[in-house]
């Protein structure tokens, strides 16, 4: 082996951030309508425009050989495609990859938890936005809570080393739920981090702007019952973490309006039609399904163009919530 090839490759983007962390969308369906998430009638991607599941593990194989250590497997819900279990189990495989880990709105966890322990799943996020049946119905137009109320309970049975509650807080939809669902993931030992909406995609259901509750409105309305103490820890992902001071759980900010954090952007995002999208916020991207196809097998033509698209990467999102979307492109589509 020559001295370069043992130098380890990663890939740095053009403001000298490296991208270690690679978020994968398998699907973009879902059998929930979260309704800052989708409208409720929507057109999916046709069954055959979409990668097949050789076709990710191929592009997941060039990015651990690329330096990325991170994979996160995300829809719509990832669960709900068909063999997903198969393409863990080639994921968790891949030499280099330390973390492979998934979120889920949690509806199939009873079925598949084991399952995906046994494939090499580390970590998994739980999206649970209310512990209201009724308004948990209201926030995802079809979902039962109990379903996914029974899923974390699989979840944890099956001993995975985390699991961490998501929640969207909705100013009048479950903003005073913080303080409860903080109790719910105290009492079963998970973590849980709070997110603000972002505008991606159009919607109807509600005002984004108006419904705008920021991260700092929850920690005062928690510091009236818990005492937060700030930390320094990080998973990698764009949390701000503190802990409550009489249980220990760990409690998590994704503020993108209030604390943007593009600056130590780590990631770029896979679609399941092989788009890969150097932004959340932005639509610079290159097509890696045209890439595989016009080049079967051949994976350095895969690589370069996954280091050519290091020069596209943008500085950050422009997220404006009072203004009218600008990325047409709902959350479903990436997974977050
Ligand atoms: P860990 O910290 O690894 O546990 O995961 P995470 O919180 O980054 O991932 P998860 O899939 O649970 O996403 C939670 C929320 O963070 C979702 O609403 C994502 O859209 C949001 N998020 C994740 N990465 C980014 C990002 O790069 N930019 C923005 N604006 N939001 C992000
Ligand atoms: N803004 C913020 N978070 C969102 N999610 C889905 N849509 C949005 C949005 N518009 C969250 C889900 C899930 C995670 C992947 O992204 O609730 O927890
Ligand atoms: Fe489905 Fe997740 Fe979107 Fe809700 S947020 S509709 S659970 S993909």
């Amino acid at each position: 082996m020559s001295k370069n090839a043992e130098i380890k490759e990663s890939l740095v983007d053009n403001f000298g951030r490296t991208v270690d962390y690679l978020r994968i969308s398998v699907t973009d369906r879902c059998d929930f309508r979260c309704v800052y998430c989708m409208e409720e009638e929507m057109e999916f991607v046709p069954r055959a425009q979409l990668l097949t599941l050789e076709e990710i593990s191929t592009i997941a194989r060039a990015f651990t050989e690329l330096g990325v250590t991170k994979i996160r497997i995300t829809g719509g819900e990832p669960l709900v495609r068909r063999n997903v279990l198969k393409l863990f189990e080639d994921i968790g495989k891949l030499p280099g990859l330390k973390e492979l880990v998934t979120t889920t709105n949690g509806s199939q966890l009873r079925k598949l938890a084991p399952d995906l322990k046994a494939a090499g799943l580390k970590r998994i996020n739980i999206s649970l936005d209310s512990l209201d049946a009724d308004k948990f119905r209201r926030i995802t137009r079809v979902g039962e809570l109990d379903k996914v109320l029974d899923g974390i309970d699989a979840a944890l049975e099956t001993g995975f080393e985390k699991i961490k509650i998501n929640a969207v807080i909705l100013k009048n939809r479950n903003h005073e739920e913080v303080c409860d669902l903080v109790e719910f993931a105290s009492q079963k030992g998970m973590d849980i981090s709070f997110i603000e909406e972002m505008p991606l995609g159009v919607i109807a259901e509600h005002d984004r702007a108006e419904a705008y509750y920021s991260s700092d409105q929850i920690r005062q309305d928690l510091s009236r019952k818990y005492a937060l103490l700030d930390t320094t820890e990080r998973t990698n992902g764009p949390s701000h973490y503190y802990r409550i001071a009489e249980t220990g759980t760990r409690v998590g900010f994704i503020s993108p309006h209030s604390h943007n954090f593009c600056g130590d952007c780590n990631r770029v995002r896979l679609t399941c039609e092989g788009r890969l999208l150097l932004c959340l916020g932005q639509e610079h991207s290159v097509d890696l399904r045209h890439v595989l196809r016009s080049h079967p097998g051949d994976l350095e033509k895969l690589k370069q163009a996954i280091r050519d698209s290091m020069s596209i990467k943008p500085e950050g999102h422009d997220f404006d919530l009072s203004a009218k979307p600008v990325i047409f492109r709902h959350m479903n589509v990436t997974g977050g």
